[in-house]
């Protein structure tokens, strides 16, 4: 059995104490005391360089549950051959004094071995939700993410996990994965936290520079110009996806992955909007991939 150690951290200016654990048996050891005192766990799950869009949902996991869990575990499954892994922001000290301030209970920090020991071999294959979008853009991802989430679910014993709806086709892939595996898991679904001028919070805004960042305010521009037109009236999707090309491709520095407009639930591209719909956009600003979505609704089906 793996030797325990927890540590705490202490914030004193507001009085709070955090565990921080990084093993599964440690882990287990905490909820396991909650839950025969009979408290309502909530899980977050981050790969950490934590923003005040993860901090939103650790306030949304609070207002769901006695205990708070997040994990901060940057997961090499979900990211391509080609894509930023070792480059990914790790910032866990600063992350777990945010933590202990916005009231986190227990902070899971495992390492790979931890979450994949040698000779791992089992990985969970995503639904249909999975299909297009991220999934076509980035193979394997979804897999990935399907496979960690599990992992930290079993691990964690969670009654209420929350995901941000920044990453709308990953919420649609975990709330399939919750349902068609039975799950006895409440989805609680974060709302995106933007700056000022609009870019959705997240920790690859900080690999852009100072004429990235200016540009990257093309992506809230896009899609509020197509929740104006949708509540203009507007109903035919290639219309709507063609507008936001023209806005994006006006920047020079972006360039598109993709454009859509899908299906709320099958995440599938629709032609005619005439219920909810969610336009999602991927594009590139130099090496740093960034995605965005709005969910909109036609005014009948408001
Ligand atoms: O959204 C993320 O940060 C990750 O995809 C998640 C859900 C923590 C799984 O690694």
């Amino acid at each position: 059995m793996a030797e325990i150690t927890l540590e705490s951290v202490q914030d004193p200016g507001i009085g709070v104490s955090m565990k921080t654990v990084v093993n599964a048996a440690e882990l287990r050891e905490v909820v396991a005391g909650w839950r025969r005192d009979n408290l309502r766990i909530a899980l977050v799950p981050t790969m950490g360089a934590l923003h005040a869009g993860h901090l939103s949902l650790v306030d949304a996991a609070r207002r769901h549950a006695d205990r708070v869990v997040v994990s901060i575990f940057v997961n090499p499954t979900q990211f391509g051959p080609e894509e930023d892994l070792d480059l990914y922001p790790r910032t866990p000290s600063e992350d777990a004094r945010r933590l202990a301030e916005t009231g986190c209970d227990l902070l899971f920090l495992p390492t790979p071995e931890v979450l994949y020991p040698p000779g791992h071999s089992v990985t969970v294959e995503p639904g249909t939700a999975a299909e297009g979008l991220e999934g076509e853009h980035r193979p394997g991802h979804f897999r990935g993410v399907a496979t960690v989430v599990t992992l930290l679910f079993n691990l964690a014993q969670p009654d209420v996990a929350v995901f941000g709806r920044k990453d709308a086709q990953q919420l649609a892939v975990i709330e399939q994965l919750v349902r068609d595996l039975h799950l006895p898991i409440t989805i609680v679904a974060g709302e995106t936290v933007r700056e000022d001028d609009g870019l959705a919070m997240s920790s690859r805004n900080r690999y852009l520079d100072a004429a990235e960042r200016r540009a990257a305010t093309v992506l809230w521009r896009s899609l509020s110009g197509a929740q104006r037109l949708i509540a203009a009236g507007e109903r035919d999707a290639d219309l709507v996806r063609a507008r936001l090309l023209e806005v994006l491709t006006s920047e020079p520095l972006v360039r598109v992955d993709y454009v859509e407009v899908v299906d709320t639930q099958t995440f599938r591209p629709v032609l005619e909007i005439t219920a909810p719909v969610v336009v999602p956009i991927a594009v590139f600003l130099g090496t740093t991939r960034l995605i965005d979505n709005l969910a909109l609704a036609p005014a009948s089906a408001e």
